[in-house]
């Protein structure tokens, strides 16, 4: 394998993995991903920017292999798909310094064991100078660890950003195009981003003062449209819901099924769009790219020995944990002979600060007044909704 060449002296080693299907034990990976290390080379120094998950080293050692000299090893994240082959990298190359900020510093120290020795540290907007080549360190905590940075390299205006803006995409094309990288950006953005979304708003202004030609995450391709990626960021973490409603359910005898069957028809008459995501075939991706721009959840549920069904449940707390930017929630269902789904649910949500509409708990099949109350149900989402910008 051969570096690609972004620019003069910019390279990039993108350790593509087709064939992963999990990230972290939990994510799906429909596209697989890839890890993506750089290297810069000034007339003086060289720098390897992150390296690659530890599962892949060979790949990304298969790139080095005519690189006699790394002067220094840039690391933005401590997380091991990027730092991961470090210690690999410094027992190849024993002269290499690890550059880091002092938060990193302590994590890799405690997750890779490196010693305190092979660390440089350094602030937020220093400078390093490979000859030529400037890095500039710009820190970006909490995209989704406290750790975190990006450098800027200021003579070809180049933004590598760690896993802010990235993809989990495993593709041989080195630059991103537009239609292609939208669906695994927001898949992306949503599943590890969207709980931090103020700090995403904060980082979004920080950067808005440097003149971007690239923008080279870690995982997925090269951005060589930097305004387009900065203005779906923003949509997504600094705009506010779209008129639109997440319905996701289970149905175990058709009850439920009928219940949200009639729910979605009518919320597409009175002009509401709506993602009805069908949670038996659960893909946590989905259910996360779903919440960034809804304005409401609801969810539907059967009764199982007493309470939610146990993937609406993880549904819910799934959704808990990412903190979408809801503003109304509410929970329609069926049960057999009794239960607490709606308690049981309530108490799975506890980060969602929404107002709860209305739920329609029901016994057995519906008749045909519990299918008016799913009729008033969906006027009062449509009602609520109104002045709420269409979806995108
Ligand atoms: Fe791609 Fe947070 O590691």
């Amino acid at each position: 394998m051969k570096p690609e060449k972004i620019t003069e002296g910019v390279y990039t080693l993108r350790v593509n993995h087709f064939n992963r299907r999990l990230f972290d034990s939990l994510i799906p990976l429909p596209q697989g991903t890839s890890y993506n290390a750089y290297l810069v080379k000034g007339s003086e120094k060289t720098a390897l920017l992150d390296s690659a998950d530890p599962e892949k080293a060979e790949v990304l050692f298969d790139f080095l292999k005519e690189e006699k000299k790394i002067d220094y090893v840039i690391s933005h994240h401590a997380e091991q798909d990027h730092s991961g082959s470090i210690p690999l990298v410094l027992e190849r190359y024993p002269e290499a310094k690890v550059v880091t900020n002092a938060k990193c510093k302590e994590f890799l120290m405690t997750h890779l064991h490196l010693p305190a020795e092979k660390f440089i540290e350094v602030k937020d907007g220093e400078t390093l100078s490979l000859g030529g080549k400037t890095l500039e360190f710009v820190f970006l905590p909490w995209v989704h660890w406290p750790e975190t940075m990006g450098t800027y390299l200021r003579e070809d205006k180049c933004l590598f950003s760690c896993d802010f803006f990235g993809s989990h995409m495993a593709t041989s094309e080195l630059f991103s195009d537009e239609r292609g990288v939208y669906e695994p950006m927001k898949r992306y953005y949503a599943e590890i981003m969207m709980p931090f979304r103020t700090n995403i708003k904060a980082h979004l202004e920080k950067l808005a003062k440097y003149e971007l030609a690239f923008i080279a995450p870690s995982h997925g391709p090269v951005h060589k449209n930097p305004k387009f990626i900065m203005d779906i960021y923003s949509d997504w973490a600094v705009c506010g819901p779209r008129n639109k409603v997440l319905v996701a359910y289970i149905s175990m005898h058709g009850s439920t099924y009928m219940l949200v069957n009639r729910l979605v028809s009518r919320l597409q008459e009175a002009g509401v769009s709506v993602e009805k995501l069908n949670l038996d075939q659960f893909d946590e991706g989905r259910v996360a790219m779903a919440l960034v721009d809804s304005a409401t959840l609801v969810i539907g549920t059967p009764t199982v020995l007493t309470g939610p069904h146990p993937k609406v449940a993880y549904a819910a707390y799934l959704a808990n944990l990412l903190r979408p930017k809801l503003k109304f929630v509410s929970v329609v269902g069926s049960f057999g002979w009794g239960g607490r789904a709606l308690e049981t649910i309530a108490g799975l949500i506890p980060n969602i600060k929404a107002e709860v509409l209305k739920p329609v708990i029901i016994k057995g099949m519906p008749t045909a007044a519990d299918l008016v109350q799913i009729d008033e149900l969906a006027a009062l989402i449509a009602e609520k909704h109104k002045g709420l910008p269409a979806c995108g």
